[in-house]
């Protein structure tokens, strides 16, 4: 078991109709000016918005608003977002939306906070010294952001898709009403709950003694994921499904399934982040496409921990090896992909990878030659460059 430090600072407000608390949790932060931040529509069609602005009225907050923000949110709008906030004394930003809002959001809040380019953060150049305040309405449960340290914003200079974690980027409110995502198409629904378990599986897939307690609130959380996934698919209306979910999707990435590990694997995340800065692909849907390719790629170092996976999250009956066994768990969770409509390769996302495009989605996920990825196995960049391969289908 290795030490650790779990640090949650959000408060969370959950359940039917706690929207209507926005103004008063954003009052409660003592702040003047609020930039309200939003996607590309979803949140005006189902008149979420509105209703944010008239709680936000009710307890006499003034805001402006910043909209247009897209899946794999870009560094142009996050860099509009600061200059708006700076010209207009913006000193809170309510995130209304998904991860791609609260990313950019958290981004225009260190460029606020911080002099200089803020893309060198992102870029691995300098680290942050603060951030704006953020509070969220939460719209659809995938990324996690709500609790999470990170945020990820790709540059449209080179389609450089990159994250950056710190703990100045939490924020300091999270509400979370599992009606609001009732709208989501189901490709979403399916999308995000593929993000929610990777972010436990990324932890799972690790190189120490585990903690029975972590492992045993992981390996539970990711049956609860798959069951009301499943139930999602036929009742999209399904309250208590999309609660589970939604709390699932917080849980998965605000650092408890990581507790007493060696931090997790990581390496399908970095495979994936270059296929969405390259090809626009919804975040969970990559990771789907690229995670058989990668277990198979890795398993051998880790035959143990996968076939412990394979029996206690995935329910197959143990073989009379390890391998076998987790070889049974690895195509039990592409089958559960498949029941959700996700893409088991590169190909069912309708991309058609030629060899120069992997070389570059490698040369990207390496940094150019400079870094490696992921604990169960060091993958270099040619290593990536044959995952990438595998799982072009
Ligand atoms: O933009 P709008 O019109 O709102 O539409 C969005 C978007 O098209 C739509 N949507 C959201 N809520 C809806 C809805 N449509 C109908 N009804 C609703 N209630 O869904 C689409 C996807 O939204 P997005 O915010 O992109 O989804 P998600 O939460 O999956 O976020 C994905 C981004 O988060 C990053 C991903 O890489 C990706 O860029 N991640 C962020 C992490 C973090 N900060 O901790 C961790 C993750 O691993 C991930 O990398
Ligand atoms: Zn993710």
């Amino acid at each position: 078991m290795e030490n650790f430090q779990y640090y949650t600072p959000t408060k969370v407000v959950f359940g039917k109709g706690t929207e209507d608390q926005t103004g008063q949790l954003v009052a409660e932060q003592g702040c003047r000016k609020v930039l309200v931040h939003y996607g590309s529509g979803s949140v005006i069609r189902s008149g979420l918005l509105e209703r944010i602005y008239r709680s936000l009225d009710e307890a006499g907050i003034r805001y402006i608003s910043l909209g247009g923000v897209v899946p794999n949110p870009r560094l142009s709008l996050v860099y509009e977002g600061i200059e708006l906030c700076k010209r207009e004394n913006a000193d809170f930003i309510l995130a209304v939306g998904g991860g791609s809002v609260i990313d950019s959001a958290k981004a225009i809040g260190y460029g606020v906070a911080n002099d200089g380019d803020v893309w060198d953060f992102y870029d691995g150049k300098r680290r942050v010294e603060g951030c704006l305040p953020i509070g969220v309405v939460l719209t659809i449960a995938a990324a996690g952001s709500e609790m999470s340290d990170s945020s990820v914003i790709t540059n449209e200079n080179g389609w450089l898709k990159r994250g950056y974690s710190s703990d100045f980027g939490r924020v300091r409110f999270a509400v979370m009403d599992p009606e609001l995502t009732m709208t989501l198409p189901k490709y979403q629904t399916a999308s995000g709950c593929v993000d929610i378990m990777m972010h436990t599986m990324e932890r799972y897939f690790n190189h120490c003694d585990n903690m029975e307690i972590t492992d045993g609130i992981s390996e539970h959380l990711l049956r609860t994921v798959m069951k009301h996934a499943k139930i999602l698919m036929t009742e999209p209306d399904n309250y208590n499904a999309r609660a589970e979910v939604m709390w699932a999707g917080s849980l998965s990435h605000n650092g408890l399934t990581g507790c007493g590990t060696d931090g997790g694997d990581w390496a399908s995340h970095q495979l994936e982040h270059e296929l969405g800065g390259m090809f626009d692909v919804a975040h969970g849907a990559g990771l789907a496409a690229v995670w058989g390719s990668w277990a198979r790629y890795v398993m051998d170092a880790a035959l143990e921990r996968f076939a412990k996976f394979a029996v206690n999250v995935m329910g197959v009956e143990p073989e009379e090896d390890d391998a076998a066994t987790a070889l049974k768990g690895i195509e039990a969770m592409e089958d559960f992909y498949r029941a959700l409509e996700m893409p088991v390769s590169i190909r069912d996302m309708g991309i058609e990878l030629n060899e120069d495009q992997m070389r570059e989605l490698a040369e990207k996920c390496s940094h150019f030659g400079r870094r490696t990825i992921g604990c169960i196995k060091k993958l270099d960049k040619e290593d990536m460059y044959r995952i990438y391969k595998n799982a072009r289908g």
